[in-house]
């Protein structure tokens, strides 16, 4: 089965050479970062249908956080569109981090929306490095459909636990890859060196619970779950919360 991996990832790279092409010329980038906020906002609708009821269950978790006497301060990492802010509990400060720095428009409008929180700030940054957020300064991080894009995972768990107070939560729903041995898996490393371009640098194949477990937090929870979409080349997901 792993001999026919190179040889269908060739075929896909063929099939879309132009992509590719411009990929490599530079051009494609700048296209991608303008259209892809779009994209999330019309894809983040839908998902958050889907999703309601288990992203109520996970956010309504912040609510039960030991330790805050004050305002919960909160970090959306990989902000996007902002999809999430309608399931955190009145008074949170959510400070928001993203390096695509086209999503503020589709921001101002999910802030707008959500006047029960408090907004600290909009920071063009890459999760490697939030060197803009202090230490231990956050009750809570939030990372959804992150961990799949960033340059490196590990990194940006580092920098998560760094800015955690002791105690703090971090929330997390990412897609995975599909077991080692399935068909899917096969699929997906076909289609990943294309995805990459399509997807704003979206990895079909991370085995993100390893890099989640291994990341130093104190205690981990989380269960698997199916895709929301059937027709997007995305595997299980994993959703979450981590004590550091
Ligand atoms: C698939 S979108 C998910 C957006 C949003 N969190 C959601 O749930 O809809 C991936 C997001 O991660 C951001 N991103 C990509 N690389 C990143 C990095 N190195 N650090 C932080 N965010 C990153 C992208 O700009 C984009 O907003």
């Amino acid at each position: 089965m792993d001999a026919l991996v190179p040889f269908l990832q060739l075929l896909v790279l063929l099939l879309t050479l132009p992509l590719h092409l411009l990929a490599l010329l530079g051009f494609w980038q700048p296209v991608c970062k303008t259209y892809f906020p779009y994209f999330m906002a019309m894809l983040t609708a839908k998902a958050n249908k889907k999703m309601e009821k288990k992203k109520r269950e996970l956010f309504s978790q912040i609510k039960d956080l030991k330790g805050t006497s004050k305002k919960v301060a909160l970090l959306e990492l990989g902000c996007g569109t902002g999809p999430n802010f309608q399931f955190y509990p009145p008074g949170c400060k959510v400070t928001c981090v993203d390096p695509n720095p086209n999503f503020e428009k589709f921001l101002t409008k999910s802030m707008a929306e959500n006047r029960h929180l408090q907004y600290e700030r909009f920071v063009v940054a890459h999760g490697e490095d939030m060197k803009q957020l202090a230490d231990h300064s956050m009750d809570v991080v939030v990372c959804t459909l992150v961990l799949c894009s960033v340059q490196s995972p590990k990194k940006v768990l580092q920098e998560i636990h760094r800015v955690l107070r002791p105690g703090g939560l971090l929330f997390f729903w990412e897609h995975v890859a599909e077991p080692r041995e399935s068909w899917a898996f096969l699929w997906q490393r076909v289609l990943e060196p294309t995805w990459k371009h399509i997807g704003d640098g979206c990895h079909l194949t991370r085995e993100t619970w390893k890099d989640i477990e291994r990341a130093q937090f104190s205690e981990v929870q989380m269960e698997r779950q199916p895709p929301p979409f059937k027709w997007l080349p995305v595997g299980p997901h994993i959703m979450g919360k981590a004590v550091k």
